[in-house]
Parts: C-alpha cells; sequence; structure tokens
C-alpha cells in the first residue's frame, strides 16, 4: 500500500481538487478569497473525489454484513467513493461545497487497523499546494476544451495530466 497510496492517492487527490475547484469558478475565488477555508476544501476534495475508489477485503469467516450473508473466503469490494456519497451520511452529498463544515465521517483515508499511516502528511501536502496557488496563481483556469484522460484504474481515479494558463 505504500507505494499506491503514498504517491498516486496525493498527485490524484491534487489533480482532482484542481480540476474540481477549476471546474466551479465560484468555489475556486471563495478559496482565494478566504484561505482560511482550505483545510475544509481539502476534505471536501477528498471526500466529493475520493481517490481511492475502491478496497478489497476477504471474509475470514461466515459472517452477516449489512443483512447480507457472505461465506468464510468471499471477496468483497469496499466502494469508499460510494460510502462518501452517502445522502444517510452527508447533507446533499451530490452538492461539492468547500463551506461544508469539516466532518471526520468519511473514510477517504479507510477505517479501523489499517487507517492510513500516511494521512496526516497527504492531508499537509494538499494544503500547501492549495495555499501555495491560490496566493500566487488565483487567476488559474483549465485550458478549455482540452481532453483529460484518467488513470486506467478501477481503483484509483485521478487525472493523468491537466493543463492550465493564467
Ligand atoms: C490522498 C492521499 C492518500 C489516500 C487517499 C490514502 C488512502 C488510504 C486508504 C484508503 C488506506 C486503507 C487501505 C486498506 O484498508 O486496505 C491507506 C492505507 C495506507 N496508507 Fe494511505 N492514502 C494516502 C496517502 C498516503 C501517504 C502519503 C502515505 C505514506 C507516506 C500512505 C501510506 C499508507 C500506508 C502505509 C497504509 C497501510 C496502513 C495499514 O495497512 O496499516 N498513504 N491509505
Amino acid at each position: 500500500m505504500i507505494t499506491l497510496p503514498g504517491h498516486i492517492t496525493t498527485s490524484a487527490l491534487l489533480g482532482n481538487g484542481l480540476l474540481r475547484l477549476l471546474s466551479n469558478p465560484g468555489q475556486w475565488r471563495l478559496l482565494c478569497e478566504r484561505p482560511d477555508l482550505i483545510p475544509n476544501a481539502v476534505e471536501e476534495i477528498a471526500r466529493y473525489d475520493t481517490p481511492t475508489h475502491i478496497f478489497l477485503r476477504q471474509a475470514t469467516q461466515d459472517t452477516v454484513l449489512a443483512g447480507q450473508p457472505l461465506a468464510a473466503g468471499t471477496e468483497v469490494a469496499v466502494w469508499l467513493a460510494a460510502a462518501n456519497r452517502d445522502e444517510t451520511a452527508f447533507e446533499k452529498a451530490e452538492e461539492f461545497d468547500i463551506t461544508r463544515p469539516v466532518q471526520s465521517k468519511h473514510v477517504v483515508f479507510g477505517l479501523g487497523a489499517h487507517f492510513c499511516l500516511g494521512a496526516a502528511l497527504a492531508r499537509r501536502q494538499i494544503e500547501i499546494s492549495l495555499r501555495l496557488l491560490t496566493e500566487r496563481l488565483p487567476g488559474l483556469q483549465l485550458v478549455p476544451d482540452q481532453r483529460i484522460d484518467f488513470r486506467p484504474s478501477l481503483d484509483h481515479r485521478g487525472p493523468m495530466s491537466l493543463l492550465v494558463q493564467l
């Protein structure tokens, strides 16, 4: 997990975040005007555009999960990205809103015994990147009509590259 989460996920989170913010110029402007919202924005970007879409588990014994019986050995794909858009956990879950109060309910970094060891580092990296970009390049825009290719992966989601201009 160190190679993938430590590199791909952090760059995917920044790429997803810039794409989402610059596609919503109102949210980008707000972030430039209100740097105090940056920690909130990091959580909202991570919730809304979760870079680690799924991880896999295997039932070690017969069990029941959300009413569904699972025999020992059954493989389960846990959709973190879907959980992070769950309307029962997040009000207006389909809305991207950097003023959404910071909450610990999202599962971007997993849960329990295998909770991401790099979560604090990843959060800080994105926070610093957004602080520098909003301070120094508030006029940043996406290059219009560009083709954005996403990493060809089922479990990680982020743009391969993003063209921006001033
Ligand atoms: C946005 C960035 C990141 C995301 C979304 C992310 C996500 C995750 C998730 C969902 C897990 C749980 C996997 C599971 O339960 O099977 C995990 C585990 C882990 N992550 Fe991250 N991660 C990120 C950044 C990092 C960084 C920067 C590092 C290291 C410098 C790191 C190191 C690890 C390690 C070592 C584990 C395994 C922990 C264990 O199994 O006990 N991650 N990460």
